[in-house]
């Protein structure tokens, strides 16, 4: 029995549970055995994709292989938010020795980065340099990250799990609604560059839905990948016309720098909550510390029995904390000495607890430390769990919406413009509001400071996958998502929710319309935040589960996204 979790506009419903009983799969008996699930569950940004990772799985993959096609074929159809030319963290988990890693492809920056390339001559941020064009892309993980997943965790071959998206790239995809809209906001950067305008709209014009994108330079270069490995793209022919279309543009990437790019696999976070084992996005991401940091702190709360205020109140002063460290202490851990086990401890979150009051918000101006800041909405993320249990949670992105807007020529994809997460300046927001300071600034060959955070939900009686696209806000978001769970919801549920957001600075929680009612939003001021209700939403999360004691397998697709699809099979 197969169910399809279809997205849906956000509002009009939360996600109606098997809305198409699609095939009667009568070799599936619908009974997993205790320690397998016996079925997988795939949810992604997109109905490509996920159909792409149950091709494969069907094929004899396992969940890495499928966590390599559903990653290539979005980076086909969804260039809005990741792709070959950004990078990304894969948290894994291998049912056989139950063990768990993190495969970090983030994108690090070429040799030639130093921390004042986007300064102008009076000091101030060159936003415009930081964020369009090639200066801004820092060299892509994505590729490597794929080949790497393949030989180390993979059944199948990198080729066989790349077929999908040669396949969707030539005979190319139907534009949908979340594409025509991030390309209205960007046509106009994507119009800099005649080849990502040529291969991604339409004379110029943003693709009507429906519109059929076909992409065949990155048929091209993912066939490139398929017969050559990885070195095709960091040392062969796509890497000479990479370097010599980005120096053509004013970029400073070299082939040493392609070259240099490796994978590196890194220990998880790992953190309990209520008998369950959390592992979750390490350095450089910053949000696996966040999520243990707000965790920890929040422990002792007995959150559901609070009324949604109290329980608001509470859950926001632990973001606040968590952020403000996120702006000193974060950055990568193989340039700056991240305190790791300091800000995970119990001890730490139980001093940053001491000085949460229960009647009054803390203002961000009275916490220690530097100055802090928010939010974006691109990026994506899936998850999967195959019917022996392996797991993937994956968060991939190119940064903002279209990364950097800038395509070489006769390649088909989009650069990211990743250098923006890193600080431009010190106390500087960027593009997401957020600020850092030394430790993530700008070096050579360093990686950018991250929020992905792709989460793994270990029980006894259940377990699951979780994460999100939406720059600062995904770490809040996948901390709602995993409190959620923890009430022993399903994740049609996490992944509809209502969310809300704080991030240190501003100073102010900003929240979705349906969130809070119009009393609640007066009881939360009373006590001293500031409340913004935003018109827009934010996010696009995609979780799994396997319920070890009913054997029932589900998963969800946020329905905040028409193209995302949840399958289990
Ligand atoms: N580019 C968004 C992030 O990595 O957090």
């Amino acid at each position: 029995m197969e169910k399809v979790y279809s997205a849906d506009r956000y509002g009009l419903r939360r996600l109606i549970a098997g809305l198409a009983v699609i095939a009667l799969a009568l070799l599936a008996t619908g009974v997993a055995a205790a320690e397998r699930p016996g079925k997988a569950a795939i949810a992604s940004a997109h109905y490509l994709a996920t159909e792409a990772g149950h091709e494969i799985l069907a094929a004899g993959g396992n969940a890495f292989d499928a966590s390599i096609a559903v990653s290539s074929v979005l980076a086909v159809v969804e260039q809005t938010s990741s792709g070959i030319g950004g990078g990304g963290f894969w948290v894994l988990h291998r049912a056989e020795d139950s063990f768990e890693t993190m495969v970090d492809a983030r994108e690090q920056a070429p040799a030639a980065a130093h921390p004042d390339m986007y300064l102008n001559k009076d000091g101030s941020v060159n936003r415009d340099l930081a964020v369009n064009g090639p200066l801004s892309a820092a060299i892509p993980g994505e590729i490597a990250g794929m080949e790497y997943i393949a030989k180390h965790y993979g059944r199948l071959s990198l080729a066989r799990s790349l077929q999908p998206a040669i396949r969707i790239a030539r005979e190319g995809f139907p534009v949908y609604e979340k594409y025509h809209s991030m390309a209205k906001w960007k046509r106009d950067t994507l119009n800099r560059w005649p080849a990502a305008a040529a291969a991604l709209l339409d004379n110029g014009e943003v693709p009507e839905i429906g519109y059929v994108i076909k992409l065949p330079d990155l048929a091209w270069v993912l066939e490139q990948v398929a017969e050559q490995g990885a070195d095709a793209f960091y040392r062969g022919e796509v890497a000479q016309r990479l370097v010599d279309g980005v120096r053509e543009a004013g970029g400073i990437w070299t082939m040493d720098d392609m070259a240099a790019f490796v994978v590196k696999e890194r220990e998880p976070i790992r953190t309990d909550y209520q008998g369950y084992e959390l592992i979750t996005a390490s350095p450089p991401s910053s949000g696996g510390i966040a999520i243990a940091e707000m965790l920890n702190m929040l422990e002792v709360y007995p959150l559901q029995d609070l009324d949604r205020v109290q329980r608001t109140h509470l859950i926001v002063e632990a973001m606040r904390r968590a952020y403000r460290d996120r702006s000193i202490y974060l950055g990568d851990p193989d340039f700056y000495e991240v305190p790791i086990e300091m800000l995970t401890s119990q001890h730490y979150a139980d001093g940053l607890r001491a000085s949460i009051r229960y009647d009054k918000a803390t203002p961000s101006s009275m916490l220690p430390g530097e100055e802090g800041l928010p939010e974006g909405n691109d990026t994506t993320h899936f998850s999967i769990i195959d019917a022996d249990g392996n797991m993937v949670a994956a968060t991939l992105t190119v940064n903002l919406a279209f990364g950097s807007g800038f395509m070489v020529p006769g390649t088909g994809f989009l650069l990211n413009n990743e250098m923006d997460d890193f600080s431009a300046k010190p106390g500087e927001p960027n593009a997401f509001g957020l600020i850092g300071f030394t430790a993530n600034e700008i070096r050579p060959h360093k990686r950018p400071l991250s929020s992905m955070s792709p989460t793994l939900m270990m029980g006894q009686d259940k377990v699951a996958a979780i994460g999100t696209p939406g720059g600062s806000r995904i770490i809040t978001m996948v901390l709602l998502g995993i409190l959620d769970f923890m009430a022993g919801h399903e994740p049609e549920s996490w992944v509809s929710l209502p969310r809300f957001h704080h991030q240190y600075l501003p100073d102010r929680i900003s929240a979705e319309a349906d969130a809070f009612t119009a009393e609640e939003v007066e009881a939360l001021r009373a006590l001293g935040h500031e409340v913004e209700v935003r018109s827009g939403t934010w996010g696009n999360m995609h979780g799994v589960m396997w319920n070890r004691e009913t054997g029932e397998v589900t998963a969800g697709s946020d329905p905040r996204s028409d193209a995302g699809r949840a399958i289990v099979r």
